[in-house]
């Protein structure tokens, strides 16, 4: 991927209040963005617009609303919106904004209503958004002016995807399947993967974090080389804790950084993890004389079971089956603000259970984000495995988990420092690169880098996030 953009994308090129162009703080060449970016006003303003207000958002899972008229409130971006399923099963997703006096329609976080009424002055709205009425519908207090039509909530465009429900109020934008670009390939072996689907273990937790939502991103495209030291614990502790060979070598995580890493032009990351030396620890055999099916039966994805393994094999192809046995994505970012894990804990008693989480980064003011934590089982996975796949989710990946506790002690110091008269402009710098494109028998498509973690799908969500605020408006 060139470094270089086009003249046409600088079209737009946004000017702070000092005259700085933001071109300015973001050097392509070199690789490198100035600390100021982490936390500036006038771009957090431009970013709600230029990012949030148009790309594909992920609002929920649709096992939140698994009635008719059931409802959820959510963020996209600075937006609040309410998420409904109307009498007919559809998923709609509106601003939850009164056109009369801009009340909120809703203030619950979740419910069930046929129709959601304004509590200001009580105008109506049907689960899609429509206008129903005003109260006092013999002296038209809607007035004549404007047709009902016209009165309705600012609706999005919805896409469903595994029960994710994604949103975007980009009415002219690119479809959610043109976004997702070639991550939706890999994607397609995480979220989509049997024919009953996923399901969601209990509402999200939510935790606020005084950080910038992008400190929180840019880690979230795959930054590994902070497991080493953030996460140092993870080897030395517990059923986690690597032992060292006999010259004193690999008592770390290093070898867990070891794969392939996937980034896509828009933004999305996927850290692909080796699981041979798992799979030769729990068959005593060499990988390389299994086949797929005797590798996937041996270790399953998360919250997969060897009973539901036939059914990945009919679901997936030869070279997604293959990915899913060798080197499945493991961690990695959805642009502009989501995370995912689908990692292998292994266990005191020598097993090995999967964890599935989805976290959304959702920005509320330039020093602040809601970290929202979505933990997933199978509706097929066994209730005492899902059972286990929450507590694990919970000790480790949630607001209040080990690992992620890790990560957010970082977000809310590289937000401080971003403000610092001199430390701002300090650059956050993303100049280790693989130097292969993949190994050549990678069946799968993106971008592609071999061997030991690299900086490439953090720089490419910079690039993207670079390319979105210059674009025109
Ligand atoms: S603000 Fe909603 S009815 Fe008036
Ligand atoms: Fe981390």
């Amino acid at each position: 991927m060139a470094d270089t953009l086009h003249p046409d994308k600088l079209q737009s090129d946004p000017v702070l209040r000092d005259g700085t162009h933001l071109s300015d703080l973001i050097d392509m060449d070199m690789r490198e963005v100035k600390m100021r970016v982490l936390s500036d006003p006038d771009l957090y303003e431009i970013e709600m617009k230029k990012i949030f207000a148009r790309c594909w958002l992920l609002v929920g899972h649709e096992s939140e609303i698994p009635n008719k008229g059931d409802f959820i409130q959510r963020d996209m971006g600075s937006d609040s919106v309410i998420v409904a399923k109307d009498a007919k099963g559809d998923i709609h997703v509106s601003l939850n904004v009164c056109p009369h006096r801009g009340m909120r329609i809703t203030t619950l976080e979740s419910g069930n209503a046929s129709s959601h009424v304004c509590i200001y002055h009580g105008w109506a709205f049907k689960p899609n958004g429509d206008f129903i009425g005003s109260p006092i519908a013999s002296e038209c207090m809607h007035g004549t002016m404007r047709s009902k039509e016209e009165l309705g909530l600012r609706k999005a465009r919805v896409a469903i995807w595994g029960g994710l429900i994604f949103a975007t109020f980009d009415q002219d934008g690119p479809s959610f399947e043109e976004f997702m670009g070639d991550a939706k390939w890999y994607f397609d072996t995480l979220f989509d993967r049997t024919d009953s689907g996923m399901e969601l273990l209990g509402p999200p937790q939510r935790f606020n974090i005084r950080a910038n939502w992008k400190t929180a991103c840019e880690q979230s495209a795959a930054d590994g080389f902070h497991t080493l030291t953030l996460h140092r614990w993870l080897a030395e502790v517990g059923p986690y804790a690597k032992k060292p060979d006999a010259e004193g070598k690999g008592g770390d995580l290093s070898p867990e950084m070891y794969g392939c890493e996937v980034w896509t032009d828009h933004g999305h990351a996927l850290r692909c993890i080796e699981l041979d030396r798992k799979i030769a620890r729990l068959t005593g055999k060499d990988p390389d004389t299994l086949t797929v099916e005797e590798k996937l039966t041996a270790l399953p994805p998360p919250g997969i079971t060897r009973e539901m393994v036939p059914e990945l094999l009919r679901r997936f192809s030869k070279e997604q089956l293959e990915i899913m046995a060798w080197r499945p994505p493991q961690v990695g970012g959805f642009f502009p603000n989501g995370l995912f894990e689908f990692i292998y804990l292994p266990q005191p008693d020598g097993t090995i259970v999967g964890a599935m989480a989805l976290h959304v980064y959702v920005p509320k003011g330039p020093d602040k984000l809601e970290f929202t934590n979505y933990i997933f089982a199978e509706r097929d996975t066994p209730p005492e495995l899902k059972a286990k796949m929450l507590r694990l989710s919970i000790q480790m990946l949630g607001t209040s988990g080990l690992v992620e506790q890790d990560d957010s002690d970082t977000w809310p110091h590289q937000t401080l420092a971003a403000k610092g008269a001199v430390s701002k402009d300090i650059t956050l710098k993303y100049q280790a690169c693989y130097d292969n494109k993949g190994p050549e028998n990678w069946p799968g498509p993106g971008h592609v880098g071999e061997g030991f973690t690299k900086d490439d799908t953090q720089w490419a969500w910079w690039r993207y996030y670079h390319e979105l605020m210059t674009a025109p408006d």
